[in-house]
């Protein structure tokens, strides 16, 4: 399966600071070959990095979405709205929005249901905090996690899912997971999934890994045979950075 790359830009960057992110990485755009990259910039940047991006091989994702597609919802986006903008992908339940937005697994189920039905791509992160791996509770924490968010999708439209297997505890600590304990988590979801939608699907839906990936580790993640790429939250905030770490992790793959 190809490669997924996603760079999570969270609350940064401006329009220009986009203008010129975009410019760079385009000049990088041959050394991609094979790899899915996508950019989910903040709501405020997508109609530029759109503008940039058309025609070329790196999509857009965005961070979030609401489950409705319009109505009085004052500061919320719609699968519509994003998909007006050439948006491809949705990151559904990351980490951050469940600790610091109470988004709990029933949103996180409704709005997996609405950006599939409106034909956008969800990227559903999963993972545990610090106490619950202390706990080993950390596949009871991914099972619970994928359990709510797939309830009531059918196997024709978990095809096109991508599941990020997000440890709390690893994201913007500087400490990634170890590969073989990253390894353990995926290939249990990946159990999970062959549970619930059958054998067929665990070979056309990827699992990233995310927390703390750099162009230094990025290799020892992406060979593992359970992960098919990465959602990269710092590491994605320069162009160069970020191309260094796609090709690393193609490199690592091919060879
Ligand atoms: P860092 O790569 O900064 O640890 O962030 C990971 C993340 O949350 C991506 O969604």
């Amino acid at each position: 399966m190809e490669l997924i790359i996603a760079a999570n830009w969270k609350m940064h960057k401006t329009v220009a600071e986009t203008v010129d992110f975009c410019r760079a990485i385009l000049q990088n755009e041959a050394l991609f070959k094979d790899v899915e990259v996508l950019i989910c910039p903040p709501f405020t940047a997508l109609p530029a990095a759109s503008d940039l991006l058309r025609g070329s091989s790196i999509k857009l994702g965005a961070q979030n979405m609401h489950w409705e597609r319009e109505g009085a919802f004052t500061g919320e986006i719609s699968a519509p709205l994003l998909l007006d903008l050439g948006v491809e992908y949705v990151i559904i339940g990351h980490s951050e929005r469940r600790q610091l937005f109470g988004e709990d697994d029933s949103r996180v189920q409704i709005k997996m249901k609405a950006a599939l039905e409106n034909g956008l791509k969800p990227i559903l992160c999963v993972g545990e905090t610090e106490a619950e791996r202390e706990e080993d509770a950390t596949e009871k924490v991914i099972k619970n996690q994928l359990f709510v968010a797939l309830e009531g999708l059918s196997a024709e439209q978990a095809d096109s899912l991508v599941v990020a297997y997000e440890p709390v505890w690893a994201i913007g600590t500087g400490k990634a997971a170890l590969p073989r304990d990253a390894e353990t988590a995926s290939s249990y979801i990946n159990e999970v999934i062959r549970n619930k939608f059958g054998k067929e699907a665990v070979n056309k839906i990827r699992i990233q890994y995310g927390g703390s990936v750099k162009e230094d580790n990025i290799g020892s993640f992406a060979v593992l045979s359970a992960i098919q790429g990465a959602l990269v939250g710092g590491a994605s905030l320069e162009a160069d950075t970020f191309s260094a770490l796609i090709q690393a992790a193609r490199k690592a793959v091919l060879s």
